[in-house]
């Protein structure tokens, strides 16, 4: 019986079901709430490193722990985090407890919380009081006020359950909170035994400086973990396994084979890359049984990154010239020996130009390191981005 839906998703965070691997990750998370520990989760982005959180996440809820995630990007300040960690603690514990609002906010009264329901859900919101005194360092007081309230909050709790908080995208929290964020939030949670922390974040570099270099305040705060690509022999089976459901012929290995390479394992490019074949099969005619084969996976990795030629056009003409020629080297030399005199010579550039170049292309995310035996190999985040290049710029 064929499948009616597409079963390849990109965007957007996965279920504990849709998820290839990713178990020792995922255990890790676990293991880290539940002991009370502190771990920060380091990728490059659309790696999986939403959904590694949020299938910990249920695993952990399932068992009756309390664990709030949020994704520090989508606050504009830092008091609308906070005022989101009492409220969601709130709305967990409730659903636990039976425990009245004044009592949770009691864990929070140095924040002064006022509750309020509104809407026709009824959905809980917190408003924190102005502490005047705290000055300037206010917002990042509140945060610190918040965590040792949730440390409280966690130790009225029986010992079997545990609690945790999960900052997804990390990164923004310390840029929203300014220079004493990382000190302040360090010397809180050190002492907090109780609560379990994760720390995620996609900007590899700004992290792994955040928690490796002893000159900041996070260094050696918890422990670190790097997530790598998933393996290989892992994802094929998977895409193998969904096609055939779906009654698609696939003669050999070799067609998802080129799925994974041309979207360089990159997780999101190749569920975009099998979602779109997917759909090229689904349209075929239905006398025969519809075939996956190497050519069909070009022709729809060249009309994917058609589809998406808006937005890379937008991302190329934002860079400088000296940018663009340096990302076409990239290309050309698959993203190795970018800092050699030979290069820039062959781009006309000086090898503190390019440098400067690939500085800022990884700081807009276009390009990331991708350090492997000793040699550190430039790539983009978006491989489809490169193929752009590729087709429309680079001529071949
Ligand atoms: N373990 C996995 N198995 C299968 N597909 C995955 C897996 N992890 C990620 N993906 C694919 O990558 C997409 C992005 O995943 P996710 O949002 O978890 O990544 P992320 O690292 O948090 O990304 P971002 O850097 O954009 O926040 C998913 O929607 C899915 O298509
Ligand atoms: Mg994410």
């Amino acid at each position: 019986m064929e499948t009616q839906h597409n079963p390849f998703r990109f965007g957007g965070d996965l279920g504990a079901a849709e998820i290839v691997d990713r178990v020792e990750e995922t255990a890790q998370v676990e293991s880290t709430i539940r002991n009370g520990e502190k771990l920060f989760l380091i990728g490059p982005r659309r790696f999986g490193k939403t959904s590694i959180l949020r299938a910990a996440q249920e695993n952990l809820e399932a068992s009756g722990a309390i664990v709030l995630r949020l994704n520090a990007e989508a606050y504009p300040s830092v008091e609308m985090l906070v005022e989101k960690i009492v409220s969601s603690a709130a709305v967990r514990l409730k659903g636990k407890v039976e425990i009245g609002i004044d009592q949770i906010g009691k864990f929070f009264s140095r924040l002064k919380p006022e509750f309020k329901l509104s809407g026709v859900e009824q959905e809980l919101s917190v408003s924190i009081g102005i502490d005047t005194a705290a000055g300037s360092n206010r917002p990042v007081k509140a945060l610190t006020d918040a965590l040792d309230g949730l440390e409280k909050l966690a130790l009225a709790q029986p010992n079997s359950r545990p609690v945790g908080l999960i900052v997804d995208e990390f990164q923004a929290l310390v840029h929203l909170g300014g220079e004493n964020a990382e000190a302040q939030i360090r010397s809180v949670i050190q002492e907090h035994r109780r609560v379990g922390y994760v720390f995620a974040g996609s900007q590899t570099r700004l992290m792994t400086d955040m928690t490796m270099n002893h000159d900041r305040p996070l260094y050696r705060l918890g422990s670190n973990r790097f997530i790598g690509p998933l393996p290989a022999a892992d994802f094929e089976a998977h895409l193998l396994r969904q096609f055939k459901r779906s009654g698609f012929v696939v003669p050999n290995e070799e067609p998802i084979q080129l799925i994974l390479s041309l979207a360089e394992h990159v997780p999101y490019n190749v569920q975009m890359l099998a979602h779109n074949c997917w759909e090229q099969l689904r349209g075929q005619s239905r006398s025969k049984p519809a075939k996956l084969t190497a050519n069909l996976v070009e022709a729809v990795l060249r009309r994917t990154v058609d589809g998406l030629d808006p937005l890379f056009t937008q991302t190329w003409n934002r860079l400088t010239a000296v940018q663009q020629k340096t990302l076409i080297a990239v290309v050309r030399q698959g993203g190795v020996g970018m800092s050699s005199a030979e290069t820039a010579r062959s781009i006309r550039l000086s090898v503190s130009s390019v440098q400067s170049a690939l500085r800022g292309l990884h700081d807009q995310s276009i390009l990331r390191d991708d350090p492997a035996g000793g040699t550190v190999r430039m790539r983009f985040d978006d491989p489809f981005f490169a193929e752009w290049i590729r087709i429309t710029v680079a001529g071949y």
